[in-house]
């Protein structure tokens, strides 16, 4: 039977969504109904035993979350990952500088570009954003290849104008981020943004950053950068810099700080720093993985939690070892818990490390708040679009669990963040188009 996309399609399936960073619920049998890629109605599955003209789709064995959002990557550092032994300024001279260069070359670009959303849409990100290469050309390819995927993307052209080979000029970095800006906001219906990328302070002229500063605020667009993730980067922004009272400063300065910022690592914030981002409502990407990976360092999430700052997680590939965002759930909560104890045996006490429910916020609602989506989507509420994922829940437990085992939903939540794979991403729909796995062959009721 042939159907029309327009058609509503009810999934039957339990649904986990966050209701606040302190509140995550499950609702057994229930139901969202998706009409026109929006999702019309979540209910329990009997409401909707009456409804004619539905298309229903039984996810047997499977839970129904929000599509997941990474708000930290690096499409150019796909196949960069994990080159250990350095520190971050090191690590970028000798691993990542030169294979973002050779994103030069175009079928690479592409191919790269490829891969990288379908390892996306494999682990259930369906919402990213993204640093590109220097090239415009390899931006563009990456622009074409994020609207072939169906999937949703905040994506830029990283700035760098500051010399050496890895480096373009002023007018040049302008020029090309004004032209992929133009070509590429609002495409694939609103699915693509282009986002302003200072790569950061050190690599961008005051009159960059003054110009990214200018086309964010007189467009409304995404900023985002990297800050305050190593030592040695802190203290060469501050020697280049004298006249700025902070990292953060130098940002406010040139008009790159803002609610629609989004600001990478931030591990060593000031308290004047910390006063800052709360006030500018920017978000902090949080990326724990990548933050042990170059030695960076532990970032006190709670700490920026309780200054009112908005947090987000990033994968930060290729610091980050993998795309797969409930691996970086779980370093979220490992990292905390190391803070956790390491600061109880030196002080006999120390602020509560992150729970499930938050580190699900971070993922879902609070990652698509940072990337302007909010009332789009991330909570799975009636009037968003319809982007979520199906988890086979039966495999989150040991070889499957017990016959007939069924876990609570708490439990649950946490076994997704300790032990989800992409294998168990059974299903991606970006507004309600499956991207990943099949329907099954259902009548229409
Ligand atoms: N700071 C500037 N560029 C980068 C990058 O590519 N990765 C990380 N982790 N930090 C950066
Ligand atoms: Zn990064």
């Amino acid at each position: 039977m042939s159907v029309h996309p327009d058609q509503p399609h009810l999934y039957v399936a339990p649904v986990l969504r966050p209701l606040s960073p302190r509140r995550a619920e499950y609702l057994t049998d229930h139901a969202i109904l998706v009409e026109r890629g929006k999702i019309s109605a979540v209910a329990s599955a009997a409401s909707f035993a009456g409804s004619p003209g539905l298309r229903r789709i039984v996810l047997e064995g499977q839970m129904i979350m929000p599509g997941l959002t990474d708000a930290h990557l690096h499409l150019a550092q796909l196949d960069a990952v994990a080159l250990d032994g350095h520190e971050l300024l090191d690590w970028l001279e000798h691993h990542i500088f030169p294979a973002e260069s050779a994103l030069s070359h175009e079928e690479l670009a592409r191919d790269t570009a490829r891969r990288f959303f379908a390892e996306l849409t494999e682990g259930g990100t369906t919402a990213a954003a993204i640093y590109t290469s220097l090239h415009e050309n390899a931006c563009h390819i990456a622009f074409e290849e994020a609207e072939r995927s169906g999937l949703r993307a905040a994506m830029g052209k990283p700035l760098m104008d500051t010399g050496g080979p890895y480096s373009e000029s002023t007018g040049e970095a302008i020029s090309s981020m004004t032209r992929l800006f133009r070509r590429w906001h609002g495409a694939g219906e609103g699915r693509l943004q282009f986002a302003v990328t200072p790569r950061f302070a050190l690599s961008c002229s005051d009159g960059l950053m003054a110009a990214a500063g200018r086309l964010a605020r007189d467009n409304g667009l995404l900023v985002q950068t990297h800050m305050s993730e190593n030592l040695d980067e802190i203290r060469a922004v501050r020697e280049r810099f004298p006249q700025h009272s902070s990292y953060g400063a130098v940002y406010d300065h040139f008009g790159l700080m803002g609610p629609r910022t989004l600001l990478a690592h931030c591990i060593h914030l000031t308290e004047d720093e910390k006063r800052l981002l709360a006030e500018r409502e920017a978000t902090v990407a949080h990326c724990p993985r990548s933050n042990l990976f170059l030695r960076s360092g532990m970032m006190h999430v709670r700490s920026a939690l309780q200054n009112g700052i908005r947090v987000g997680l990033g994968t930060d590939i290729a610091a980050g070892p993998t795309t797969f965002m409930p691996d970086e759930m779980r370093a979220a909560i490992d990292v905390s818990k190391a803070r956790y104890a390491l600061d109880k045996s030196a002080n006999g006490s120390a602020a509560e490390p992150l729970t499930p429910e938050e580190t699900l916020y971070m993922a879902t609602a609070g990652g698509a708040d940072a990337l302007g989506l909010h009332g789009v989507r991330g909570r799975l509420l009636p009037g968003e679009e319809a982007d979520f994922i199906a988890v086979d829940i039966q495999s989150l437990h040991p070889q499957g669990g017990p016959p007939g085992f069924r876990l609570p939903e708490r439990p649950l939540l946490s076994r997704f963040i300790y032990r989800a794979t992409p294998a168990m991403i059974t299903g991606v729909w970006v507004r309600g188009r499956r991207l990943k796995g099949e329907n099954p062959p259902t009548a229409t009721h």
